[in-house]
């Protein structure tokens, strides 16, 4: 079963990404053919300084790297190696009604936020069909925002095949299983976009300070609190084992247990769980070439399997020379 999944790299990466798909990205790669890109046309769509696409880009695949991405078993590359998908974008453009990318939420809501959209925003989701379709992907892996995206690239496949003959394996998504979403320093989603973040790899005692930093309700310490609102404890449950979790409820219910305590653990927690992949990342840092050679290698073998899907899609719609009936 084949599957691909891509991240953008907008940012630095942090812990709710982690969390909410990439060690699950991560995970898959035991018992899957894994392609795994990341999307730096697609964030061309937020019009980053150049120096700063290039940088990111590098950093999220030594991020990627260093929490186990296995490049031996899964393919891994910087999607602009491998520019065929940008043809391939343009010939289902050529066939994507526009009602269905007027649809997208994703769109749609960043327009609402006021941001003054660009055509690559608007044909987003035509690059991400053709990432998808590129690679006779079986499953994509995803966060529940980007099931809309996954079902465009299903109606676009099947489109296709209808007009020009079966060319694209049809793919499923998979919505990663949700763990709730991973709240910010200041309670609302974790996100680059809202400046809340922990960042996987930021120093351990900027870690510290994030986590004692953010606010709490006024409940005193001898009185009963909900963990189930607590975003403290929100974070705790990432990181700690089953039986710690369950303590902490009952510590909660129960009354007695101040945050400043439940703070103090969650930094050790999450400091502890990230540190191997720390040393990891720091040895990455000192090796970038071997990084290079990894995603130089991966945008190979990406591209034989490029090749070879637009010879069929370019046969397919006519584009090239007369071929003898
Ligand atoms: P951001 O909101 O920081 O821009 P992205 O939208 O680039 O993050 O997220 C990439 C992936 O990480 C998404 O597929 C999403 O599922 C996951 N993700 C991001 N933030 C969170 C969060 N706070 N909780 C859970 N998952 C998240
Ligand atoms: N749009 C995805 C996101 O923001 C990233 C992405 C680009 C992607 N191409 C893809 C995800 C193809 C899955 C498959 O998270």
């Amino acid at each position: 079963m084949r599957i691909l999944s891509g991240i953008q790299p907008s940012g630095k990466l942090h812990i709710g990404n982690f969390f909410g798909a990439m060690r699950q990205h991560l995970a898959l790669q035991a018992d899957h053919d894994g392609f795994y890109f990341i999307a730096d046309y697609h964030a061309m769509t937020s019009n980053p300084a150049p120096a700063e696409l290039a940088t990111r880009t590098f950093e999220v695949a030594m991020d990627y790297l260093a929490l186990g991405l296995d490049p031996k078993k899964t393919v891994f590359w910087r999607q602009s190696d491998v520019p065929e998908v940008t043809e391939l974008a343009w010939i289902l453009s050529c066939i994507t009604p526009l009602g269905l990318l007027q649809r997208c939420t994703s769109y749609k809501d960043k327009v609402a936020q006021g941001l003054s959209p660009n055509h690559g925003l608007f044909a987003y989701p035509v690059l991400q069909a053709a990432d998808i379709l590129m690679f006779d992907s079986n499953l994509v892996p995803v966060g529940a925002d980007q099931k809309q995206h996954i079902e465009v690239t299903r109606d676009i496949a099947l489109k296709f095949n209808a007009q020009y003959g079966e060319t694209f394996v049809v793919p499923e998504e998979q919505i990663l299983k949700s763990v709730a979403v991973v709240p910010g320093l200041d309670g609302r989603k974790m996100s680059k976009s809202y400046n809340n973040t922990i960042e996987i790899f930021e120093p351990e005692s900027n870690i510290k300070k994030k986590v004692m930093r953010i606010v709490t309700d006024s409940t005193p310490v001898e009185e009963p609190k909900d963990p189930q609102t607590c975003s403290i404890f929100a974070l705790l449950r990432l990181a700690a084992e089953a039986e710690e979790i369950a303590e902490w409820e009952a510590k909660y219910l129960a009354g007695g247990v101040g945050y400043g305590t439940v703070k103090k653990r969650v930094v050790e927690l999450l400091c502890e769980y990230f540190r191997p992949y720390r040393q990891r990342r720091e040895e990455l840092e000192r090796d970038r070439d071997f990084v290079e050679d990894v995603l130089r290698d991966g945008a190979r073998r990406a591209r034989d399997v490029a090749r070879t899907t637009m010879n069929r899609v370019r046969d397919a719609v006519g584009l090239g020379k007369v071929r003898n009936a």
